[in-house]
């Protein structure tokens, strides 16, 4: 019988992402018949205790999304137990050793990164690192490259490489996936896919939520470290990395890492010009007043909220192809995308003038508030008036217009996908150690000139679009952030 373990069974990640997950896939029968999953935490509580708060956690969420059913509820809770652990301590581990029974188990630490050192040799000593056993590990896995690797050399100390599970909850993303099916299931664009064709790509990942009462960990992480070097900087990887030669794990990451690998250093002259900081200071968002960062936190900080920059990736297919990044918290909307932006047509034949300027094909690859794939193109405008009049249309390259009765069950949540990958042992979608590493290196370099003070954060109201120097980042290359949705 197979087990999953969700070390910090009673905390946040658990009881907002991981416990609703898996009612969804219970509800949607893709749990394995066999699979017990054990919450373990530090809290004495019984498991009656314990269900009922999953219950509360799970039951709201999945009646949003019309899929609350007693039965499938009955089911999960059939297969959920707890038990009040220190997971750092091998004889505290012996009973949960018991319980999980000779079969494979994967132990997910969803718990402070600073204990996975601790966790996974106590893992290894109280039996449950065996071969057949797996770790998922949620990020931040340090906060630097050096950090990273001395968490990391315990992990690998405990567990081999194809053990491991580092997960990047954007991975688990259907649009994310869908980028992958778009670039190698088609003929069509992979020959436009570079220099020749693509002026540039920007990454934009908006938030309206601030900060709140995160800032503890916030504080210490800011923008760049919390969302760049993993999420953005996968995204980057998924539009930049050349066509694997499988879909298998190795091959996949392989390309990533080249891509990583590629990035241009960013030197701390450099970084004055390509990188941006900011942080909020009160403002309205989606018509509510909040407050600025500072007021949150009860004392100023120089932690950035906000970050954009231009990455250059040097390799044949993407030099002088610009790839600008930015995201932040108490932004106007809730928006992530991957926009890519096509060259003009070289000569144009349609006199501008009054019929307006043409257009340059641009796909926009919409991750969040809705999943989609769309390519502006341009068009004639219907009508028999003398002189051509041409408009830009957006096409739907994805479900989304094209046969909403065809469309299959959206997955709610990404972790949904993630967590039935590390089940079947299957790493595709999770992050290698290379790649981490690489990842680190390149955000470190950013990291240490903003500490010699190159780049001092600046505010930005809340429910702006970031500070000006965002718009002068594009601006000053001749380019604009995509606006049009
Ligand atoms: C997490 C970050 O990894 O991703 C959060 O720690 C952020 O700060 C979140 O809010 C965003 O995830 P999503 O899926 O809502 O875009």
């Amino acid at each position: 019988m197979a087990a999953l373990v969700l070390f910090g069974g009673g905390g946040d990640l658990a009881m907002r992402m991981l416990l609703p997950s898996l009612y969804f896939l219970e509800h949607d029968g893709l749990l394995p018949d066999d699979l017990k999953i054990i919450g373990a935490a530090r809290s004495d509580e019984s498991r009656d205790e314990y269900l009922a708060k999953v219950r509360a956690a799970v039951e709201g969420k999945a009646e949003a999304d019309d899929a609350w059913s007693d039965a499938a509820w009955g089911r999960l809770a059939g297969r959920l137990d707890y038990l009040a652990v220190d997971a750092t301590d091998p004889e505290s581990l012996k009973p949960l050793k018991d319980r999980v029974g000779d079969g494979p188990t994967t132990s997910f630490l969803a718990v402070s990164p600073s204990l996975y050192g601790r966790i996974v040799t106590a893992l290894k000593a109280a039996g449950l690192a065996g071969e057949h056993d797996r770790v998922v590990l949620e990020k931040p896995v340090g906060r630097d490259l050096e950090t990273f690797r001395e968490i990391d050399d315990a992990v690998a100390h405990a567990f081999s490489e194809n053990q491991v599970f580092r997960i990047d909850h954007y991975l688990g993303k259907e649009t994310v996936q869908n980028l992958i099916a778009l670039r190698f299931g088609n003929t069509v664009f992979e020959p436009l896919w570079n220099n020749l064709s693509i002026d540039h790509v920007q990454i934009t990942v908006g938030e309206t939520v601030g900060v709140g009462d995160r800032w503890p960990y916030y504080d210490e992480y800011g923008a760049l470290r919390d969302m760049l070097q993993n999420h953005m900087l996968q995204l980057l990887c998924l539009v930049a990395m050349e066509p694997p030669a499988d879909l298998d794990p190795d091959s996949v990451r392989n390309e990533k890492v080249k891509v990583l690998r590629s990035l241009r250093p960013i030197t701390p002259d450099e970084a004055e010009r390509v990188t941006v900081r900011g942080q909020y200071v009160g403002g309205v968002v989606e018509g509510e007043p909040v407050s600025g960062y500072d007021e949150e936190r009860g004392q100023d900080s120089d932690t950035e909220t906000f970050v954009a920059i231009r990455a250059d990736i040097d390799n044949w297919r993407w030099a002088g192809v610009p790839f600008f990044m930015r995201t932040g918290k108490r932004l106007p909307e809730k928006r992530t995308e991957i926009v890519i932006q096509f060259k003009p047509v070289p000569h144009s034949i349609f006199d501008h003038g009054d019929r307006g300027a043409l257009a340059a094909n641009r796909m926009v690859i919409e991750l969040q508030p809705e999943e989609d794939i769309s390519l502006s193109v341009m068009n004639k405008r219907p009508g028999l008036e003398q002189r051509m009049q041409l408009q830009p249309i957006r096409m739907s390259l994805s479900w989304g217009q094209n046969d909403r009765d065809a469309r299959p069950p959206r997955r709610r949540i990404a972790y949904e996908r993630l967590l039935l990958d590390a089940l079947a042992g299957d790493s595709t979608l999770f992050v290698r150690r290379d790649e981490a590493e690489q990842a680190w290196k390149w955000v470190d370099e950013v990291s240490d000139a903003w500490s010699e003070g190159k780049v001092r954060p600046q505010t930005y109201a809340a429910g702006t679009w970031g500070p000006e120097a965002a718009t002068a980042l594009l601006a000053s290359t001749g380019r604009e952030w995509n606006t049009g949705h």
